[in-house]
């Protein structure tokens, strides 16, 4: 398997690491990088697990070629976690009973973060749209986005 330099930067970190081109930016992500908390549900783009932000843009990231890695600013859950947006929408989510299983739940949060962090008061129709490509089969979606409506007016608070 032909393998090229990947450089970029992942959660605030620089990385220079050895991948074939041509493999999925998930499995990347999950099986080179050992991050885990990105998911993989579908495998076809349509169920938002593996959601990750690429270059500031939500993207499911079993549709995306390794290659796009290089030069590119990545954030997964583990980052979004770290940062103040991450642990409000987290502590929303717990709030609002906004998890179940769970395992939709790192995409739901990243695509949140994505929104958020450039639009900090989102509506709640936005809030709709931003999450339109998550799918969850236990919550019935209205808790996910009370929780997110909820870290928004958190926001205001501050
Ligand atoms: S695993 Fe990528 S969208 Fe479902
Ligand atoms: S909480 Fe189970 S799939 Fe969403």
């Amino acid at each position: 398997m032909r393998k090229i330099k990947l450089s970029f930067t992942l959660n605030g970190k620089a990385y220079e690491i050895e991948a074939d081109p041509g493999a999925r930016m998930l499995d990347v992500i999950r099986n080179d990088l050992e991050l885990t908390g990105t998911k993989e549900g579908c495998s076809v783009g349509e169920c938002g697990a593996c959601t990750v932000v690429l270059n500031g843009e939500p993207v499911a990231s079993c549709l995306v070629l390794a290659g796009r890695m290089d030069g590119a600013d990545i954030v997964t859950i583990e980052g979004v976690n770290e940062l103040e947006l991450g642990k409000k929408l987290q502590a929303s989510f717990i709030e609002e009973d906004a998890v179940q299983c769970g395992f939709c739940t790192p995409g739901f949060v990243v695509s949140a973060y994505a929104l958020l962090k450039k639009n900090p008061e989102a509506t709640r129709e936005e809030i709709r749209h931003a999450i339109a490509g998550n799918i969850c089969r236990c919550t019935g979606y209205i808790p996910i986005v009370n929780a997110i409506e909820k870290a928004v007016a958190k926001t205001k608070e501050e």
